[in-house]
């Protein structure tokens, strides 16, 4: 089944290259840490963490990275995955004082990676989260005051920079797993690099800017950022034997389960294995497989199953960072955030299913559908290095050696494959008017910029005086723009003021927030069927959700009553959580809190006043076409709307499945849409029928 051949790490040159620093000593590597400063922070950090600190590839380099640091205005730090960048360059910059009192903040594209860098930061520290080490998430707060080191999302930092665009609050911004090049941190390049000149310009103290990647193709960012100088950290990187198989997978997640049993067979239990498979869903059944598939084979030594993606509780992220127990083996399934962001201990295999789930956009449908798609090979790289962290290892791609000629060398970077809605709203928020001439590191096409400002102009959020002027926010837009959401639902939230629903939108967008609240099991679907039929509304999944979640107010939010209705606990009362931050947004821009009690028909006029972008018309063959672009949908048969054959619809989301499904489904009445925007209607010719 298995082709071979042997990968060999991209070679790291040993010393620093540096186009502005000819002359520069070498520094990876060497050591040189007699006269060091004082590494612990406050308290005593125990004796094993501070040995692990030390043995890390990056310490030796210590003393050097801080000295270039303190000078350079701007540094890109390339280092391989599992050297210490995450966790130690900030703790050395504040040991060493560069950020000379102010805070330094380091973002990240994951919030998994955000939480779980921050914990392990003030476990070495020896303080808790919250005191000197913090981190700052969408609709989570774990800083104070005090707080030096603060990790964040990329997207929380942007946020910040609306409400003060020179960052006065740090100086030192980091900007991490930069090779990642999600939407919000390509947007976020740009928009540190303007603070840094504006600082500059206005004699404000100097803002500094890291920025930090796995990856050695950093031309790019070395030359967006006015030629910074490269530091490269040797890192550690041991043989990998590379194993393709010969013929295409047709189900890369059975695949999957097949190689880890070939593996488990031959290979001793102390070899862990780490999987990369697409999403929650996947991970979920393959570790409930493995399970099952584990007890039945009593003569084979034990295996530890561990899941890990983004909507994991923290307790149990933090599980794959722990010690393997004698004579088991740890197996970690895992989207894609084990490629770079995490690294996880003992990790002999790796098995790479090349498959990633990716938001694509298309401008011309203006529609952001998630789907898997191939890994690029900079990607599949990646993943393959993770089995050569500690000693040789194995890496079995479930896809051919063709295949893999045929990825993509690059991944390309989610601005130029995403909705910019959001982006452009917020960059507009910020004072940035001119986003055609946003100093973008890669450019999104000029069609998709116009689709965004097209949509954003269509929710009232962005007005444009004339073809020669350029768009501007309107009050409404910048309203808009002081709510962590989709332009869509912060308009929604605004709407609702009017129709005399804040509290029941307001419970409904928070669902739509957090990841679904409903448990699916398919074993007990007809179970599930039943107990679920009492929150069921024939107005849709949005009345459905705000009943569910009305029911479980009423018992107070309890963890038995959520069990037995099959609601998943975790994620209902992340959504109460994310109510109240709402609520309390809603509170600052002064909006008076109302009911509509069980008359709800105007929570569905409310969603369709936001919503009539996304809506669907049923066809004479009883399939749906959305009216944006005419595209054949189906509602999803998780819907409460399965069965049932609306004339018109609104929609939170589709996805593709072989089929585009639409997700969170209500009935609306045609004629609530032609009165919300008429005009959009007739443009795109469009009748709707009651
Ligand atoms: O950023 P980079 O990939 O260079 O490395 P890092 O995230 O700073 O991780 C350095 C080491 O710290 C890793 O090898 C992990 O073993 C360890 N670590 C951990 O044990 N627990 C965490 N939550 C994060 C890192
Ligand atoms: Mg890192």
């Amino acid at each position: 089944m298995w082709h071979k051949h042997m990968h060999s790490p991209a070679k790291k040159p040993k010393v620093e290259h540096s186009s502005s620093n000819p002359g520069g000593s070498g520094w990876s590597g060497g050591g040189g840490f007699k006269n060091s400063p004082k590494l612990e922070g406050h308290g005593q950090p125990n004796e094993a963490l501070k040995q692990e600190r030390r043995a890390l590839p990056i310490y030796p380099a210590r003393q050097q990275l801080i000295a270039q640091i303190r000078r350079l205005p701007s540094a890109i730090v390339i280092g391989e995955t599992g050297s210490g960048k995450t966790t130690q360059i900030p703790q050395y910059l504040l040991e060493a004082g560069v950020n000379g009192g102010a805070a330094i903040a380091i973002t990240q594209p994951r919030r998994v990676a955000a939480v779980s860098v921050c914990q392990r930061v003030a476990q070495e520290k020896n303080t808790t989260v919250g005191t000197s080490v913090g981190y700052r998430i969408r609709f989570e707060d774990a800083t104070s005051s005090s707080t030096k080191l603060i990790f964040m999302t990329d997207g929380m930092l942007l946020r910040e920079a609306i409400l003060d665009s020179k960052l006065t609050k740090y100086s030192v911004i980091v900007l991490d797993e930069a090779h990642e090049r999600t939407v919000h941190t390509d947007v976020l390049f740009g928009v540190v690099k303007a603070a840094q000149n504006c600082r500059l310009k206005t004699g404000l103290k100097l803002l500094k800017i890291i920025v930090m990647s796995a990856t050695m193709d950093v031309d790019h960012f070395s030359r967006y950022f006015n030629k910074a100088p490269v530091l490269y950290l040797e890192g550690r990187q041991f043989p990998i034997q590379v194993m393709h198989t010969a013929e295409p997978q047709s189900d890369y997640a059975f695949s999957s389960v097949v190689t880890l049993f070939k593996i488990h067979k031959e290979a001793p239990a102390r070899e862990d294995v780490l999987i990369f498979l697409t999403g929650q869903d996947e991970i979920d059944s393959a570790v409930k497989q493995l399970r099952q598939l584990s007890r039945d084979m009593q003569d084979l030594p034990k295996l530890l199953i561990l899941p890990l993606y983004a909507a994991l509780p923290p307790q149990q992220q933090v599980k794959v960072f722990e010690k393997t127990p004698p004579g088991h083996r740890k197996v970690v399934i895992a989207t894609n955030v084990a490629e770079t962001s995490i690294t996880i201990p003992g990790i002999k295999f790796v098995i790479d299913c090349g498959k990633v789930k990716a938001k694509v956009f298309n401008a011309r449908t203006g529609l952001d559908i998630l789907r898997v798609v191939n890994t690029s090979k900079a990607q599949t790289l990646q993943r393959t290095g993770r089995a050569g962290r500690e000693s040789a290892g194995t890496c079995y791609r479930l896809f051919t050696e063709a295949q893999f000629g045929e990825m993509s060398s690059n991944t390309v970077p989610e601005i130029q494959r995403c909705n910019l809605s959001s982006v452009i709203l917020q960059l507009m928020a910020m004072g940035i008017s001119d986003v055609m001439t946003f100093d973008f590191m890669d450019k999104p096409d000029r069609e998709s910029i116009l689709a965004a400002l097209t949509e954003l102009e269509l929710l009232g959020a962005v007005e444009k005086i004339s073809e020669s002027d350029m768009p501007k926010l309107t009050p409404l837009g910048k309203r808009m723009a002081a709510f962590p959401l989709d332009p869509k639902y912060a308009k929604i939230i605004l709407l609702s003021q009017e129709y005399g629903c804040v509290e029941e939108v307001l419970t409904i967008v928070s669902i739509l927030s957090v990841d679904d609240i409903f448990i699916n099991q398919m074993n007990k679907r007809d179970e599930i069927q039943s107990v679920r039929q009492k929150f069921v509304s024939s107005e849709g999944d949005h009345i459905t959700l705000l009943n569910t979640f009305r029911a479980f107010k009423s018992v107070n939010g309890n963890k038995a009553w959520c069990f037995e209705n099959f609601i998943n606990y975790r994620h209902i009362n992340t959504a109460r959580e994310v109510r109240k931050q709402l609520r309390d947004i809603c509170s600052c821009q002064g909006i008076q809190f109302s009911s509509c009690g069980k008359d709800t028909e105007n929570v569905r006029k409310c969603l369709a006043a936001g919503l009539f972008l996304n809506c669907a018309q049923l066809s004479k063959q009883g399939d749906f076409t959305t009216v944006s672009s005419r595209l054949t949908v189906s509602i999803h048969p998780a819907s409460a709307l399965f069965h049932c054959k609306p004339a018109c619809v609104v929609y939170s989301e589709l996805i593709k499945l072989g089929k585009n499904y639409m997700r969170n489904v209500s009935v609306v009445d045609p004629e609530w849409l032609q009165e919300v925007a008429p005009s959009y209607f007739k443009q795109k010719k469009v009748h709707l029928m009651t």
